[in-house]
């Protein structure tokens, strides 16, 4: 694990501490409300991974948060090596929070962005993000593909659940966000809460179109690339590196 020199602006790591550095705390309690297909994503994330689970895998997770991901994925791949990545280390900390002894001496906790940080050329089977890669500005996103691409062995795989454009974006957008609000609330959102995540959207998140994403991977050299799952803003997909 290598970290890159400094490459990511002071307003993202401004609104990141802000955000999700004293936000940490009551992240779980919110996103179960806020993202109410959490649980289901999560399901349709880890039955597209197609890899057996006992092998030694290693694994990268960009953007663990609260570790919830991470759990689940100590759990599928008993025997793998996690390297988990987030920018903010309130976050981590919650994670570390989570983990089992046993499951600690398998996990690797960076704190780093995305931009700044590397891993040893091919020498990694999956990666894996949830919820994480719409923080990256979208001129910067291509260069993330081509590293990520760098980072797998050959027949490794990349797979993500995130938040995407639907096209066409403006009309997209904003039935999404319509939708979303009003699901949020069924779920026990509150009008502060919601408020509080609008704004986030709006000055952090960079939706990107599922069509965006897979030009950037196929330019990377990934291969299959595929939508698995979708709905509203939320999708899974990934792609593969050929063998
Ligand atoms: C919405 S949370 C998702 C957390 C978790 N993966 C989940 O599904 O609950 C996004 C996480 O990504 C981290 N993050 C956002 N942008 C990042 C970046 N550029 N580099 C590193 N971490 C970042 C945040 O600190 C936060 O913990």
């Amino acid at each position: 694990m290598a970290i890159r020199p400094e490459l990511t602006p002071p307003d993202v790591r401004h609104h990141i501490d802000a955000f999700f550095g004293r936000g940490s705390l009551q992240y779980d309690a919110d996103i179960l409300r806020i993202v109410p297909v959490y649980q289901t994503m999560f399901e349709q994330l880890l039955d597209h991974l197609w890899v057996e689970p006992d092998a030694p895998w290693q694994l990268v997770e960009l953007g663990c948060g609260t570790g919830n991901l991470t759990r689940l994925l100590l759990k599928a791949f008993p025997n793998a090596k996690l390297t988990v990545v987030d920018a903010s280390q309130e976050m981590l900390d919650r994670t570390a929070e989570k983990l089992t002894p046993a499951d600690s001496s398998r996990t690797e906790l960076h704190a780093a962005y995305f931009n700044d940080f590397d891993v040893e050329p091919g020498s990694v089977d999956l990666i894996i993000s949830s919820l994480a890669l719409h923080h990256v500005p979208d001129d910067k996103k291509p260069d993330l593909y081509n590293r990520m691409f760098e980072w797998l062995k050959p027949g490794g795989k990349f797979r993500c659940a995130d938040q995407c454009l639907t096209l066409p974006g403006e009309i997209g957008n904003a039935h999404n966000l319509t939708r979303w609000q009003e699901w949020a609330t069924e779920k026990g959102a509150d009008r502060a809460t919601l408020d509080r995540w609008l704004e986030h959207i709006h000055t952090a998140d960079h939706y990107a179109s599922l069509a965006n994403h897979f030009t950037w991977m196929q330019q990377a050299g990934f291969t299959e690339t595929d939508c698995y799952w979708r709905v509203l803003f939320w999708a899974v997909f990934g792609a593969e590196k050929p063998a």
